[in-house]
C-alpha cells in the first residue's frame, strides 16, 4: 500500500523497537516507570511547562484538558474545522458537558479580534465563555502553521477575557521544524499543550500533555477515572524517547515530499486547487466536472493508494516516514488515471 491516509499509519522502525527491549520498567500509575518519567520531564521542558503526563492518545489529551479547564454548560471557542469538533466522537459534550463555539477562519487560525468578538458578556442567560482551543498545525487547513505573533496575540486576547487556553499540538513539532521556532515559543501563554508521538514521530502509541503542577494533578485524576492509567509504559515511552532523539529533524523530509506532491498534482486536470502547503499535509480540491472525493478515494484504493476524504470535493494527502518519492509517484500516477 502507498499510505497517504495519515501520518498515523507509520510502523515503529527496528531501531525504535530495539530501544524498547532493554529498558528498565516500573509502574507508571505510581510514577515509578523511569522512561515515562524522563519523557514527561523532557516534554514539559520542550513546551515550557511545569509538568506533564503520558496518555494513550491525543484525543485523551484534548478531552482531559477540556474537562479540567471547564464546567458543564461552559462554552469553548475554537475553529470550525478543529479535530475536537470533527473527530473526537462528541467527547466535549459527552464527557465535559460543554458547548462548542465553532468559528470560521482563514486557514484554521483565529485572530485576536475574533476571540474578543465571540467571548460572551457575563450574563445569567448565556453560557460562560471559558476556554480557547488552538490547533498548531491546523490539520484540515492543510497543516497550516499559525504565525507566532498571531498565535501569541490570540492567546493574549483570550487571557484578557478571562479564558483558559489549550493548544492541540498533534503536529506542533512539524511547525517547529518548518519555521525553526521552538515548540515552547508556540506554547507560550497556553495553560496546557500536548504533542503526539503517533504522527510524524512514528511511534505506535502515546501523547504527552503538559501544564502547571496543579493542572497535571487534575489531569492525573481524570486519567485514572477514565481508565487511561497504565503500568509498565516504559516499553512505549522508550520508543517515544527514541523518536525525540532521532525523528524530529527528519520531519523536514515529509515537508519536502508534500511540496513535491503538491507541484505534481497541480498539473492534473482533475485537481482545481491546492491549499498552501506549510508542512506535511496536502489538501486538494477536485475539479467540478470530475468524480467526487469518495469516488476518487475508491478508485485510488483499487490501485493501492490511500488518501482521506475531507469534503464532498476535497481530499487530504499526508506524508510521513513510511512514504517516499516512489510512493508519491504511485499516488500521482494513480490520480492521473482517475475518471
Ligand atoms: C489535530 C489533531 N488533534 C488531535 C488528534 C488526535 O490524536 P490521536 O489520534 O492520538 O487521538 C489528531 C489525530 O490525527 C489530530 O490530527
Amino acid at each position: 500500500m502507498h499510505e497517504f491516509y495519515s501520518d498515523t499509519q507509520t510502523r515503529p522502525t527496528r531501531a525504535m523497537r530495539e530501544a524498547a527491549l532493554n529498558v528498565t520498567l516500573g509502574d507508571e500509575r505510581h510514577n515509578e516507570d523511569p522512561s515515562t518519567n524522563e519523557l514527561c520531564a523532557r516534554v514539559a521542558e520542550m513546551l515550557g511547562m511545569e509538568a506533564a503526563v503520558f496518555l494513550p492518545s491525543g484525543t485523551m489529551c484534548n478531552e482531559i484538558a477540556i474537562a479540567v479547564h471547564t464546567r458543564p454548560g461552559d462554552e469553548v471557542i475554537c475553529t470550525r474545522e478543529s479535530h475536537i469538533i470533527f473527530a473526537e466522537s462528541g467527547g466535549p459534550a459527552a464527557l465535559s458537558g460543554v458547548m462548542m463555539c465553532p468559528i470560521d477562519t482563514d486557514r484554521g487560525m483565529l485572530t485576536p479580534n475574533q476571540v474578543t468578538e465571540y467571548v460572551r458578556p457575563a450574563s445569567a442567560h448565556a453560557p460562560r465563555s471559558r476556554l480557547l482551543l488552538a490547533e498548531q498545525t491546523a490539520n484540515l487547513a492543510g497543516g497550516a502553521v499559525w504565525p507566532l505573533e498571531q498565535l501569541n496575540a490570540t492567546v493574549d486576547a483570550a487571557k484578557s477575557a478571562g479564558l483558559s487556553t489549550h493548544l492541540d499540538g498533534a503536529r506542533l513539532l512539524n511547525a517547529q521544524v518548518a519555521t525553526g521556532i521552538a515548540a515552547a515559543e508556540y506554547a507560550r501563554g497556553f495553560d496546557s499543550a500536548w504533542i503526539a508521538f503517533t504522527k510524524g514521530l512514528g511511534c505506535p502509541v502515546g501523547a504527552v500533555l503538559a501544564g502547571s503542577h496543579d493542572f497535571i494533578s487534575e489531569a492525573w485524576l481524570l486519567k485514572r477515572r477514565w481508565g487511561g492509567a497504565m503500568r509498565q509504559t516504559g516499553v512505549l515511552t522508550a520508543m517515544c524517547l527514541y523518536a525525540l532523539d532521532h525523528h524530529i529533524d527528519r520531519l523536514a523530509d515529509d515537508h519536502a515530499l508534500a511540496q513535491f506532491i503538491g507541484v505534481r498534482l497541480c498539473e492534473l486536470e482533475t485537481i482545481s486547487n491546492i491549499l498552501p502547503i506549510d508542512t506535511n499535509i496536502v489538501i486538494a480540491d477536485l475539479a467540478p466536472d470530475g468524480p467526487d472525493a469518495r469516488e476518487v478515494a475508491k478508485q485510488l484504493k483499487r490501485k493501492n493508494v490511500t488518501i482521506t476524504v475531507v469534503g464532498p470535493r476535497r481530499i487530504r494527502i499526508v506524508t510521513h516516514m513510511d512514504v517516499d518519492e516512489a510512493d508519491a509517484d504511485a499516488l500521482v500516477a494513480a490520480m492521473a488515471t482517475v475518471i
